[in-house]
Formats: C-alpha cells, sequence, structure tokens
C-alpha cells in the first residue's frame, strides 16, 4: 500500500519535473488566471475578490454569484491555488512551509518571550480584557513596530487598522514613533486606517481589504474591536447563531488574508462577567467558542491593582504553555517593567 503511494508520489514528481511551467505558475493578477477576462474580473471584484491570494482561499460556491460555473469556478480556484502552491504537504514539507512565519514584537521583552519571540504571522492574535487594560494601547503600539525593521523586531511593513469604536489616536503613533526614533510622518503614512460603522461595514471592509494590503505590504492587520458591533446590534437568544455564524465568516475571513499575505492579524475583545458562576473563572471573553476556536493565540489583558502596570496572561496558543508577565504602558507607548517593579507586584500579591 504506502508502495503504492510512494509509487504515485514519484510518478506526480515526474510530471511535476516534465511540465514544471504549468504546475508552478505564478500569476501575478487576476487576469492571468486561465478563464479570468476582464468581464469576470470585474464580477469578482464586485464579490470582494481583488488578488490570486484571496481567490485561492475562495470556495466554489462563493464564486458562483459572478455568474460563472461551478466548474469555471473550480478551475479559477484552482489555478490561484497552484500559482500559491496550497495542496497536501508532507510533515517535514510543512515545515519547511512554517519556516516564513514571521514574529512582530510587542515592545515588551516579556511578553514576546511568552510569546517564543512575538506575535505570529499567519494565524490570529486575540487581546481580550476589559476597559482600559491595555487592548487598544497595544494595537497602537503593534501599528508602530511592524513598520520596524528585522533586527529590530519589526516586520519591515505597514499596517491596516479596522476601528469600530473611534478609538485610533494619532497623537498617541506619534508618541510611540517618536519614542522608537522613527519619523512621525512617515511611520502614520504605514497606517492605513478605516472606520467601521457597523458589523456589516466591519465585514464588507475586511472582505474588500486584499487589494489595499497587497499594494501597502501591510503586515499587521487589526480589528479593534472585534465584537462591539456584533454585541450591540444581535441582541437577545434568538440572535445568538446568527451573530455567531456572522463573526465565523468574519473571522475566516481574517485568517485567509492573514494566510495569503503573511501577515499578524489582531483582534481586540471585551470580557463579559458572569456573575452566575461561583466557581473558577468567571471572566469570558465575548463571543463564546467560535472566536475561542479560530483565534489561535488568546491573551488575556487586566490592571495590576494601580498605576501604569497591565498583566499579560497567554492563555491558549496552539503549542506554547501558559503564563504570565506584566507590561507598563506610558506615554512612550507599550514598555517593560523594572526588576523593581516586578518584585514589589511580587510583594504586593
Ligand atoms: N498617553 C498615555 N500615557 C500613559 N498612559 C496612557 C496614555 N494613553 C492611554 N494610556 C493608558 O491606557 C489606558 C487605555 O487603554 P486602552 O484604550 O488600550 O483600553 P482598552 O483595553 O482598549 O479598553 P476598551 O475596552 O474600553 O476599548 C488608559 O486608561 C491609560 O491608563
Ligand atoms: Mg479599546
Amino acid at each position: 500500500m504506502s508502495d503504492r503511494i510512494e509509487d504515485k508520489a514519484i510518478e506526480n514528481q515526474e510530471k511535476e519535473e516534465e511540465e514544471p511551467e504549468l504546475l508552478k505558475k505564478q500569476y501575478e493578477f487576476m487576469e492571468d488566471l486561465p478563464g479570468v477576462g476582464p468581464a469576470t474580473a470585474q464580477k469578482l471584484r464586485e464579490l470582494g475578490y481583488h488578488t490570486v491570494e484571496s481567490l485561492a482561499m475562495a470556495t466554489g460556491r462563493e464564486l458562483e454569484p459572478a455568474g460563472i460555473t461551478e466548474k469555471k469556478a473550480f478551475n479559477i480556484i484552482a489555478a490561484a491555488r497552484s500559482s500559491m502552491s496550497l495542496s497536501f504537504v508532507r510533515a517535514d514539507e510543512l515545515f519547511k512551509m512554517r519556516q516564513p512565519v514571521l514574529r512582530l514584537t510587542s515592545g515588551n521583552k516579556g511578553l514576546d518571550a511568552l510569546l517564543a519571540g512575538g506575535l505570529e504571522t499567519q494565524t490570529i492574535t486575540e487581546f481580550y480584557g476589559e476597559y482600559g487594560s491595555g487592548k487598544s494601547q497595544m494595537c497602537h503600539q503593534l501599528c508602530v513596530n511592524v513598520q520596524l525593521p528585522a533586527e529590530r523586531g519589526g516586520l519591515d511593513g505597514a499596517a491596516l487598522y479596522l476601528d469600530t469604536e473611534n478609538t485610533f489616536r494619532l497623537e498617541r503613533i506619534v508618541q510611540m514613533a517618536t519614542h522608537l526614533g522613527l519619523d512621525p510622518e512617515k511611520v502614520a503614512k504605514n497606517i492605513i486606517y478605516a472606520e467601521a460603522f457597523t458589523s456589516d461595514h466591519q465585514m464588507f471592509l475586511l472582505e474588500n481589504a486584499d487589494e489595499v494590503i497587497k499594494a501597502n505590504n501591510v503586515k499587521l492587520i487589526i480589528v479593534d474591536s472585534l465584537t462591539a458591533h456584533f454585541r450591540g446590534e444581535y441582541i437577545g437568544r434568538e440572535m445568538l447563531a446568527p451573530r455567531q455564524q456572522r463573526l465565523n465568516k468574519h473571522m475566516h475571513k481574517l485568517i485567509a488574508l492573514a494566510r495569503a499575505f503573511n501577515a499578524v492579524a489582531v483582534v481586540t475583545n471585551q470580557v463579559m462577567a458572569q456573575p452566575d458562576i461561583f466557581f473558577g473563572d468567571a471572566i469570558h471573553p465575548i463571543g463564546g467558542n467560535i472566536v475561542g476556536h479560530t483565534s489561535h493565540t488568546r491573551i488575556y489583558l487586566r490592571k495590576a491593582s494601580q498605576g501604569p502596570v497591565r498583566i499579560a496572561r497567554l492563555v491558549s496558543s496552539p503549542y506554547l504553555p501558559e503564563g504570565e508577565e506584566a507590561f507598563r504602558v506610558t506615554e512612550n507607548g507599550i514598555e517593560d517593567v523594572s526588576e523593581e517593579q516586578k518584585a514589589s507586584r511580587r510583594h504586593n500579591r
């Protein structure tokens, strides 16, 4: 049996060697894909597909409203995928493919260490916590850090900021950039901002973000807050299922973008206290299991008893152990806590 699989693999390999052009073709624009003429490309754009990368992540059914047959949709997706080599791979190959996962510094050494070097590309990192716990501050800091060169923990890229609560402040960006010795004007130019007015608008913006991400070398996609509009609009028990369904779709779009463009995706989430729970952890992030299952790394932020100190707790990660680290929110941004402050925190606990 395994011999047969091996034979097949060798056969495929030979085919690949015979037809390298066909299998490894790189399509830069949608119109380069076989079967996509200007009219189809236009219809696909109307559906929110602007790049080969986003088509590679689509399903046949999603493309049907463009007025194309299932077979044609399948061929377009297959061609887009071949361009990005998305298919079954051996685990050792997977390891090689995961090499390009890049890491972005949080601005705090302890938190970076908890995350084995920083926030990773291709997955979603969720920061959840109560108001004032530092979620939006962290998002601002990441928008600046992503522009740093790799040797300083950045990704040499731009940021996309989807703001749902109108809490983005350019003044904070200027303070943080200046502290890092960057030109604030340049840093501001590399943050692409959009305010989402409703949950539908929020979804629409992300569904149409692929082109702007590609054109601006966006390496960080932020949705702050992921859940606020959904929470405000879908009220009552009977709305829970449709809310979760929409949130699920939104999160999947975000993961697809993070993978396609090797970008870090960050979402923030408020918490809900459950007073009827007497035992265990009574603080729960909004969105329940769907958000929990699709966001790969979850970090719970809380305020220390006083002052600018915040505690970040790595609650779940696909491969890292749980742990806690303190950081400070100051005028300069997200900073380390000094050894003395750490000692006094231990003392006060
Ligand atoms: N310029 C600054 N200097 C020092 N600390 C600041 C500065 N700006 C904001 N902060 C701190 O950050 C806190 C706000 O944090 P942030 O906006 O990140 O909260 P959040 O977790 O996003 O809350 P919400 O759930 O309401 O969105 C302030 O209460 C303050 O402690
Ligand atoms: Mg906030």
